[in-house]
Formats: structure tokens, C-alpha cells, sequence
């Protein structure tokens, strides 16, 4: 049980338009939670602009920065404990996350995956290879999943999907776009499932 409200960190590598509908349903719906950090691979991304113009504070880490991966993994698990960080929402961060970082958070990190796991996933599948390979596989539905993340990638327990129609004629472009819109309501929704799960 919190009692204090729950402390966000979202790491992003792009447009962020995933962490862009995380911020705007927590100003809308009686989540008691607040984003405290953006932290990104890249200095500058749709994601890096929208925390700084919103007050968010903003951290630039990259492995190149740090002379050995255990500084920087570990210069990642000081930020957020820095910011007293309850959880972490992966939302198209385009690393995979340390490993040190991942045992830091228990059932307390996120990510969101634009299909269907367990099927589709894993290394390799993220963007556009998602959707070329659900066309190519002849599949009528996709959709979006908001997993748990763990050691493996994309292999953490499922915490909610949604599903979208595959539709005669789309192209990975077209089906790209309906399941991003898809995630911007499956992630606020997980996130206010998580919530509940951890204050009952
Ligand atoms: C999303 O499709 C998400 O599923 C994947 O990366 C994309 C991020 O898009 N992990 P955005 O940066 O949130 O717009």
C-alpha cells in the first residue's frame, strides 16, 4: 500500500507518443500516480521535448558514456533511486533495459509491445518487423500488449492487451498506425490496473 502518490520514470527512445498518452490520462483520470523522470537513449526525441516543455525532469544515458556496462547500469538504478521512483514505464525505449535495472524494479516496470505475446515478440521484433511479420503470417487480428518486463525480451508475465482487425488490404504502415492507436488507451489502462493491484 502507497501513501504517497506512485512515482513515475519513463524511458523512451522516439516520438513518445505512448508516454504523451500516459501523461495526459494520469491529468485526466483519478490516477494517483505523477511522471517525475523522462529518460531516453537519445538526447534529443519527440519524448525528451514533450518532458521538458511539461516540467518533467529529463535524463540523457547512454552505455557510451560510462567506461564499463555495470557503471552504466548502475548509474541508471541511481537516477531513479535519486528520484525515489516507484515504477518504470518502458514506452518505445529502444534498448533493452540492464539487467541490474530490471532486478531494481520487481513487478514494478512495464513495457509496451505493438502485438499480440507471446506470439511476435522477442529480439529483433519491435517496429515495423512486428507488423510485417503479422501480415505475412496471414493473422485477422493484432493489437497491443503492456507486459511485465523481466531478464528475456518481451517474455514477462502479461498484464493486459487489446486487439485491433487486421484488415484486407493493410499494409505494416496502416496496421502500424491502428495499433498505435490502440496503445494509447491500452497503457493508461494498464497503468491504472497495475495501481489497483498494488494498493489492494
Ligand atoms: C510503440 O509502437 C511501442 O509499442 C513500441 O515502440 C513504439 C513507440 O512509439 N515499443 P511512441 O514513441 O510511444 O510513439
Amino acid at each position: 500500500m502507497t501513501t504517497h502518490k506512485t512515482r513515475i520514470a519513463v524511458f523512451c527512445s522516439g516520438g513518445g507518443s505512448n508516454f504523451k498518452s500516459i501523461y495526459r490520462a494520469i491529468a485526466e483520470k483519478p490516477l494517483d500516480a505523477e511522471i517525475l523522470l523522462c529518460l531516453s537513449n537519445r538526447s534529443q526525441c519527440g519524448a525528451m521535448e514533450f518532458a521538458s516543455q511539461n516540467g518533467i525532469a529529463t535524463v540523457h544515458i547512454t552505455e557510451k558514456q560510462f567506461s564499463s556496462f555495470e557503471e552504466f547500469a548502475a548509474a541508471m538504478v541511481q537516477y531513479l533511486k535519486d528520484a525515489q521512483i516507484d515504477i518504470v514505464l518502458l514506452a518505445g525505449y529502444m534498448r533493452k533495459v540492464p539487467d541490474a535495472v530490471v532486478a531494481a524494479f520487481p513487478d514494478k516496470m512495464l513495457n509496451i509491445h505493438p502485438a499480440l505475446l507471446p506470439k511476435f515478440g522477442g529480439e529483433g521484433m519491435y517496429g515495423m518487423f512486428v507488423h510485417r511479420a503479422v501480415l505475412e503470417a496471414g493473422e485477422k487480428e493484432s493489437g497491443a500488449t503492456v507486459h511485465f518486463v523481466n531478464e528475456e525480451y518481451d517474455k514477462g508475465k502479461i498484464l493486459l492487451q487489446k486487439r485491433v482487425p487486421v484488415l484486407p488490404g493493410d499494409t505494416p504502415e496502416s496496421l502500424a498506425a491502428r495499433v498505435l492507436e490502440c496503445e494509447h488507451a491500452l497503457y493508461p489502462d494498464a497503468l491504472e490496473k497495475l495501481l489497483t493491484m498494488q494498493n489492494s
